[in-house]
């Protein structure tokens, strides 16, 4: 029997995984199997072909996987986000270092067995910088892809040393034998900023603060923001996220100069976030209560970073800018949310 080429997701039951079945239904250009942990709320598993519940260090089920399906697309977005590595460091190596390896690897016997490269989207983030003080963060300004590149979270290595494993599988792998570089794993990576989605709230992660405070301000519930108000990072509207990773995956591999791309959209300050929830939700009761290692963690990260290198080899071109991302996305599909 033929097996039929399909996406994988991993991780697909998380933000990220959310709006990308959507968008890949949408499409309708090949059907989507996911692995995950966590099984997919109902409207979602309606979209995909198949579900593996388990987890991306069980080599048995991805050889079960290789074996039924013809994956020539990857979505690895299975990983544990950086506030909860920090309190896990071993499991979060493993998750997200040894996982990915292994999700390497089996597309490279995927693009080994249906004999083209497997196209491989992996989410990195601004956690893969390391800035040294906060001096350092404001003459810096919008950092490249390969300045700073000194996190301090173990998230940040994992991310970090990934995009270097995955540029080892396009770019280098078993160098020293006669397989043709033909074969080898397509590797794509995006530098995320902060994502903030209307419809799911991270849990984990560092730049929460932000969508924390729009969902708590939406439900009337107060809200503590765990960073100061001075503090800066780049985020983007979900929808922009997922653009780029599928503008990434069908770019034409020749363009592409680069295996990590940074990306952003905005840049405001925790305040400034405040601001713009408190207009919109004036009931709001926001206050700050840092937490200093999270302080600690955001205020290694760039204020902003620059993107110009996606913008020109594969035409990222964010639809939201910060009024737009909140006036027509986030508003309206947070309220929308918690009304229904
Ligand atoms: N936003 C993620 C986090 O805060 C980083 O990619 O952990």
């Amino acid at each position: 029997m033929l097996r039929k080429p399909v996406a994988l997701i991993t991780g697909a039951s998380g933000e990220i995984g959310h709006g990308l079945i959507t968008r890949l239904a949408e499409e309708g250009n090949r059907p989507v199997i996911t692995l995950d942990l966590k099984p997919l709320e109902p409207g979602l598993a309606r979209l995909v072909q198949q579900q593996f519940a388990g987890s991306i260090l069980d080599a048995n089920l991805l050889e079960r996987i290789l074996s039924e399906y013809e994956v020539d697309l990857v979505f690895h977005l299975a990983a544990l986000l950086s506030t909860r590595s920090e309190f896990t460091p071993v499991a979060a190596h493993q998750v997200n270092v040894e996982g990915t390896m292994n999700l390497l690897e089996f597309a490279q016997k995927q693009g080994e067995s249906h004999g083209r490269p497997v196209v491989f989207l992996y989410p990195s983030s601004i956690a893969a910088y390391g800035l040294p003080d906060l001096g350092t963060k404001a003459r810096a300004g919008r950092v490249k892809e390969d300045d700073f590149n000194a996190p301090t979270t173990m998230y940040g290595c994992n991310k970090l040393y990934c995009e270097q494993l995955g540029r080892y599988y396009a770019r280098h792998y078993k160098q020293l034998s006669a397989e043709p570089l033909a074969g080898r794993v397509d590797f794509r990576c995006i530098r995320f900023p902060g994502l903030i989605s209307a419809v799911t709230v991270p849990s984990g992660g560092t730049s929460d603060f932000a969508p924390e405070m729009i969902h708590a301000a939406a439900q009337g519930h107060e809200y503590a923001c765990f960073v100061r108000p001075d503090t800066r990072i780049p985020f983007m509207a979900m929808p922009d996220g997922v653009a780029a990773l599928l503008r990434l995956a069908s770019a034409s591999r020749e363009r592409l100069t680069r295996t990590s791309y940074n990306i952003g959209a905005f840049n405001p300050s925790a305040e400034e976030i405040q601001e713009i929830v408190v207009r919109a939700f004036p009931a709001a009761r926001i206050t700050t209560k840092v937490d200093v290692k999270r302080q600690g963690i955001v205020d290694s990260w760039p204020a902003d970073v620059d993107d110009s290198a996606a913008r020109r080899d594969w035409g990222f071109a964010p639809q939201f800018g910060l009024e737009p991302a909140f006036q027509d996305y986030l508003i309206p599909g947070i309220r929308e949310r918690y009304r229904a």
